[in-house]
Order: structure tokens, then sequence, then C-alpha cells
């Protein structure tokens, strides 16, 4: 073989791999790969402390971004999130952890999170922090959000993304729901991830 075949085929071989590697992703549970966000741990402040993701590991929760003065998106998913919650077998149920972050931490206090929270569902636990803080956490799940002037008003509501990330027990982002995900598409991606444990046998 010549010397000048042998290296088009090792540029070839090159260029072939080259290409796996650029193709290849591992993909995760529901959605397909390059639709999700990198996800991953953080902690922010609750009425009752710290509180952080990685303190989940073996339960899925449900991660929302919104504010206590959002006139309809956040009561809509809210709404959507606690009837899947309630509709949840009790060891189900247990095995679920709901996270509400706040993306208005100028006014969300964490004792109005904890009452806005528990009108959907007493398990919700509402989040906030810095506004850096909150920024961080916002980014790792791509959580777009922006104050607009309200009209004819001093106050101001928040544009915001509308998206129910479901993690995984091992904390990993398995999926997003989009904004109108109904009370059983959620209670059905929940259930998913919870399926492989043994102690849920014969209960469904
Ligand atoms: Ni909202």
């Amino acid at each position: 073989m010549s010397q000048r075949i042998l290296l088009a085929l090792i540029a070839l071989l090159a260029a072939a791999l080259l290409g796996l590697a650029f193709f290849w992703q591992p993909q995760p549970v529901g959605r397909s790969a390059s639709s999700l966000p990198s996800g991953g741990d953080f902690t922010l402040r609750s009425a009752n402390g710290p509180v952080s993701l990685q303190g989940f590991r073996g339960k899925v929760v449900l991660l929302y971004f919104g504010y206590t003065y959002c006139p309809d998106v956040c009561p809509t998913s809210l709404a959507a999130v606690g009837q899947a919650l309630a509709g949840l077998a009790s060891e189900e149920l247990a095995r679920v952890q709901t996270l509400f972050v706040s993306v208005d931490p100028d006014r969300d206090t964490v004792a109005q999170l904890k009452d806005y929270t528990a009108f959907f569902h007493p398990s919700i636990i509402g989040l906030t922090g810095s506004a850096d803080e909150v920024a961080a956490v916002a980014r790792l799940y791509g959580v777009f959000y922006a104050k607009q002037k309200a009209s004819g008003t001093s106050g101001y509501t928040v544009d915001h993304t509308s998206v129910t990330y479901v993690i995984a027990p091992d904390g990993r982002l398995a999926a997003n729901l989009p904004h109108g995900a109904t009370p059983a598409a959620i209670a059905a991606a929940v259930r998913k991830l919870l399926s492989p444990s043994p102690s849920l046998k014969g209960t469904s």
C-alpha cells in the first residue's frame, strides 16, 4: 500500500470518528437530549431554611420558576401540578417533591412563597435567594425572565418561561413539560421515573 493511500485512509478514519463524537449524545428519559438544558444542583432559601436540590436524591422533583404576583401563568401551572399531586397514591407522593423558585426575588419573601404554594398543594416548597442566586439557577435550567412595567401603575409584572422541569431521582433533568401540560401528563411523567422502584410493585 502506498503511503498516500495509507494517509488518505487515516484521514478518513479520523473524520469518521469525529463525526461519531459529534452526533453521539446520551439519551435522557422523555424528550430528546437537544431540547433539554443541563440542569444541576442548587441551594436556595425557603421559609424553613436552606433547601438544596441534592437533598431530594431518591425522589422525583418537579421544578417550576414563577412568582407570587403572577396574574395567570403561574396559577394555571401550579393548579395543574397540584391536581397531579392530589391524584398520586400516598406512597407515590412520598417520593415526589415540587419546588417553586421565585423569579421575583425583590418582592417574593419566603413567607409569602410558603402561603402561595400551600394554596396549590401543601407539599410544594417555595424558594428564593438573592437576584444573582436566582439568576444562576435559572441559567442552569434555561429559564428566561424579565420585568415588564405594568401600565398605569408603579408596579411591574415578570415575563417568564413556563415549563415544569422533571428531575429524576438521581438528580438528572429527565424531561420538561410545556405550559399547558395536563395533570394527567404531569402524573405520567412522575410515574415514568418512579416505576423502576420495587417498593411500588402492586400498587398501581
Ligand atoms: Ni407566572
